[in-house]
């Protein structure tokens, strides 16, 4: 059978079909993109669903549809660890609206960094922002080449603002910053609200997290933001932790404690009110009762650059 042939066999609508060529890479080209080959399932090849990847894993525990076995498995051993973890998954997102909310509609901000941005879930930051300021601009940035296929999902602007999405990994933070595609979309010269929800504790103490999170947030202007969300097991008990350990060993999970997250704002002016439980993170007018800080275990901070 020839590549044609084969390429023919792949389904409309599965991954491999949404692969969306139009969308941005740093190194123009993008590597993964081989339209060459057939891919079992309509797969893209370098979507790799023998292993778990943290933002299929993520989908399941919103109850997604984007995940297979070894994404279900990798986040039933969490389950069993850490039982409410969907309900932290599910408070991430509120966060996340709040956050893109307040800067949105309090703070004037009209341009977004995303990174990490996960497989697109409605409401995504652009969704939020341009449903108040229709003119927001917001650049997506991840790493993993499922969120690659989707990312036509995360380009569906308004007419008076814009979306980009990168492909490329926080830990490369001057390719992200030097994207021509980010270049075009936002104006690092003014104010951006830099978006770093669940996503760094998937860097190890080895990537140098606050070094990255400075040199990213070192080229924007006065008067950005830093948005952050990162686990944390502050709140559980000694019994639980160890259990939790085990498992975010395994799934190379790097949780934080407060004082080690306080490194990333250092010489940023945190807004109220600082770095909280992030069920608590300007939760006034969620429904009560809100969750305990034990079941969310994630901090979550909003910080000014002066
Ligand atoms: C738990 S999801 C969070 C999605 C979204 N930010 C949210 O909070 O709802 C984490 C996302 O970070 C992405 N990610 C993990 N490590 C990354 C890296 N080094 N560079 C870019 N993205 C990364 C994963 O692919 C995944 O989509």
């Amino acid at each position: 059978m020839s590549a044609q042939q084969r390429e023919a066999e792949v389904e409309p609508g599965t991954a491999a079909s949404r692969i969306d060529t139009s969308v941005a890479h740093p190194r123009g080209l993008h590597p993964r993109v081989d339209t060459s080959v057939a891919h079992p399932r309509g797969l893209h090849p370098r979507v790799d669903t023998s292993v778990a990847h943290p933002a299929r894993r993520y989908d399941y525990f919103l109850g997604g549809k984007d995940n297979f076995a070894a994404d279900r498995e990798s986040g039933d051993r969490i389950i069993a660890a850490f039982p409410t973890v969907r309900l932290w998954a599910t408070e991430n997102r509120a966060f996340l609206r709040r956050a893109v909310t307040h800067l949105t509609g309090e703070a004037g901000i009209r341009q977004f960094l995303d990174i990490g941005t996960g497989i697109p879930t409605s409401p995504n930051t652009h969704e939020i922002a341009q449903g108040i300021a229709p003119d927001a601009r917001v650049v997506y940035v991840d790493n993993d080449p499922i969120v690659l296929t989707h990312a036509r999902a995360l380009l569906s602007s308004t007419a008076d603002g814009a979306t980009a999405y990168v492909d490329a990994d926080l830990r490369e933070p001057e390719l992200i910053l030097a994207a021509p595609e980010l270049r075009q979309t936002i104006d690092l010269s003014r104010p951006v609200a830099l978006m770093l929800v669940a996503v760094l504790h998937f860097l190890a103490d080895s990537d140098d997290p606050s070094g990255v999170v400075d040199r990213l947030v070192g080229a924007l202007a006065p008067g950005s933001y830093l948005v952050v969300s990162h686990v944390s097991f502050d709140f559980l008990p000694p019994k639980t932790v160890n259990q939790l350990s085990r498992v975010a060993q395994a799934e190379a999970l790097c949780q934080r404690s407060k004082a080690e997250l306080g490194s990333f704002f250092e010489g940023l002016d945190l807004v109220e009110p600082g770095i909280v439980p992030l069920a608590e993170w300007r939760a006034e007018h969620e429904p009560r009762p809100r969750p305990t800080a034990a079941d969310v275990s994630c901090y979550a901070t909003v910080a000014r650059v002066p």
